[in-house]
């Protein structure tokens, strides 16, 4: 993947740069040239199983989508870009809503400058870095948009640091003030929306924010620090990836790459635990030298505090913000709420790593319209998702009983209880999309090169199998069940994959993708997806935008419709180089949606010689005022 000087590692990029774990680095290298380009290219690299399973009915795709046939689509399908701007079908525009640096509040109407970017005494008064899942509530009819900023990039914001690294308390400071979540209340504006500067909705939540932790590991020893003996309370939510929405409308953020924020200003032993989940060795942007809440050799607990679903209230700005620790501690990507037929609350998760799981939790109550959701996501059994090759899957409990472990331990060390019960590895579990004329859901496993090479960081098996059919997977796929008895709170499910990944202009095999894909519409690392209201599933790439060699024809990052019905998908949107496109929500009246632009490498979308680039959230609407959502 090329990088521009400016751009930094994405986060991923970083975790598995850094990431301590047992035989990577030797061995990747060995793997990394075994599938260069040229060797890849030359068929070099065995295909494993994944060919073999191809043809065998896992595709439920049964018309091929046609480059330049009819499509039930209410859009002409765009070509790809590799330049620098947001391109948008024929009868739709876009604009930006949002920039990183933008004032909520009026007194930090002048806190970004390119030059400087953000100064750090207004850092917790405008618009967060590196936008990811996001979601629009009415309030009072008022509309609310609440938005994760996943990470910062310390090169932009820190100018001053050529590597990148703060070395001083105000830069860290200002980069744990650019990172959470932001609410904000938007207002129609001329070309689409604008942000309501100033309104009593704004609010800025940081690493600092206190919250609660509420749910079985609430004061577990495993969350006892110095700062908090009860194991009740924690400051920070962070590496706020994907999104959910609660059916009772408060917004759910997913706490991500977690692991990276965590260092140790001495010797510290990583613990089974610390390298299941890649804590250790020094941070990503130096905090633990700063405060020794992020430093292990002082507050080795303080990691068991994140990586939660953290539930917020944006109708209230002085609303605690509640970490919901039922539902496990992992590398959360988003939260898909949905409710079953009994009544009980349903949420699928994923959490994204080479090799982990998909999970669900279901309440041990009812929920209904009205009530309240008191408990609703405190009490209720987690559940890992297991595969199996007959196109049938299985949720496995995670219970002491299942897993030899106390609740809290399974709670805190999910992954570990996973492992425990023999639930299936995944390639990288990205977000969950429910049908909402449907009882199936949907999951973007974005890619894996570890496939079929190595266990994941738990010593599980990973070899191809059904679901994830091809070694070295560089394109990723989307798996989708339907449950059992029309109910998402079933244990057991049918599943297909509803479209694999591939470039058929390189490929002639299992790497070209399933038949939904060709040279029109082809894409690699489905990430972020959401359905809307008319049943269309929404796709959206955090791949590589060379297009080059194995990844030649798909240019930059893009967004995608598809068609759950015949299995067409045609390409929507493309993002600036660099960027990838994360998050979708629709304005209340459906007619604008909105998209994030996540670390775009060029000058997007302040154009001009020397401007830094600013990921930003767009707004996106038909010319003639149709409805989209
Ligand atoms: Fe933050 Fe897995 O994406
Ligand atoms: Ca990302
Ligand atoms: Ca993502
Ligand atoms: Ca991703």
């Amino acid at each position: 993947m090329k990088k521009t000087d400016i751009v930094d590692l994405s986060w991923d990029d970083f975790d598995e740069m850094r990431d301590p774990r047992v035989d990577t680095n030797g061995f990747d290298a060995v793997v990394d040239r075994a599938v260069s380009r040229r060797g890849f290219l030359g068929g070099a690299l065995a295909f494993g199983s994944g060919a073999a399973v191809m043809g065998t009915g896992l595709f439920s795709s049964t018309t091929a989508a046609k480059a330049d046939g009819h499509m039930k689509f209410a859009f002409k399908p765009i070509d790809i870009a590799t330049d620098d701007l947001i391109h948008v079908p024929t009868g739709y525009e876009s604009n930006v809503l949002v920039r990183w640096g933008d004032a909520l509040w009026s007194d930090a109407k002048d806190a970004f400058t390119h030059e400087n970017g953000v100064a750090v005494e207004m850092s917790d008064k405008v618009f967060g870095e590196n936008t990811d899942g996001m979601e629009l509530f009415e309030v009072d009819g008022k509309q609310l948009i609440t938005v994760n900023s996943e990470y910062v990039n310390p090169k932009v914001n820190l100018p001053a640091e050529a590597e990148g690294m703060p070395r001083t308390a105000d830069e860290v400071q200002l980069l744990k003030n650019l990172q959470g979540v932001t609410v904000m209340e938007i207002a129609p504006a001329a070309q689409g929306f604008a942000v309501v500067v100033d309104s009593k909705y704004n609010r800025r939540i940081t690493h600092e924010t206190e919250m609660l932790i509420a749910g079985p590991l609430a004061g577990s020893d495993l969350v006892k620090t110095n700062a908090d003996p009860e194991g009740k309370t924690v400051k920070g939510t962070m590496n706020n990836c994907g999104s959910g929405r609660t059916l009772w409308d408060t917004y759910l953020t997913c706490e991500e790459n977690f692991n990276g924020y965590f260092g140790a200003t001495s010797e510290h032993e990583a613990t089974a635990g610390e390298v299941r989940y890649g804590i250790g060795g020094e941070g990503r942007y130096a905090y633990e030298k700063f405060d020794p809440r992020y430093d292990l050799s002082q507050e080795p607990n303080e990691p068991n505090r994140h990586g939660f679903v953290t539930e917020i209230n944006p109708a209230d700005p002085t609303s605690t913000p509640i970490k919901r620790s039922a539902l496990g501690r992992f590398k959360h990507e988003n939260a898909e709420m949905v409710h079953a037929a009994d009544g009980r609350v349903v949420v699928y998760m994923g959490d994204d790593e080479r090799g982990e799981y998909l999970y669900k939790y279901v309440s041990t109550n009812t929920w209904a319209m009205g009530t309240s959701p008191e408990g609703i996501l405190d009490d209720g059994t987690l559940y890992a998702a297991k595969f199996n090759d007959d196109l049938t899957g299985e949720w496995l409990a995670l219970t002491p009983e299942t897993t030899g472990m106390s609740m809290a331990e399974i709670l805190c060390f999910t992954r570990m209880a996973a492992s425990a019960v023999g639930a299936t590895t995944m390639d990288r579990p990205e977000w969950v999309a429910s049908n909402p004329l449907k009882v199936e859901a949907y999951c973007a496993l974005t890619n894996n090169k570890n496939r079929g090479v190595k266990p994941n960081a738990g010593g599980d098996d990973t070899s191809v199998d059904a679901v994830n059919p091809r070694e070295t997977n560089n394109y990723g796929q989307i798996v989708r069940w339907t449950p059992d008895d029309e109910s998402h709170a079933a244990d057991t499910f049918a599943w297909d994959l509803y479209v694999m990944a591939g470039n058929p202009d390189v490929y002639d095999n299992a790497y070209a993708g399933s038949d939904n894909v060709n040279a029109g519409n082809m894409f690699n690392s489905p990430d972020g997806m959401a359905f809307s209201s008319d049943g269309m599933l929404w796709i959206q790439t955090d791949g590589d935008y060379s297009n080059e060699g194995e990844f030649e024809g798909m240019g930059n990052n893009q967004m995608l419709v598809g068609d759950p019905e015949t299995g067409e998908i045609a390409r929507f949107m493309t993002v600036p180089y660099g960027a990838e496109v994360t998050g979708l929500c629709w304005s209340a009246d459906k007619k604008t949606g909105f998209v994030g632009v996540q670390h775009p490498a060029g000058t997007w979308p302040d154009m001009g010689e020397g401007n830094k680039p600013r990921s930003s959230v767009v707004a996106f609407w038909r010319t003639d005022g149709a409805t989209i959502g």
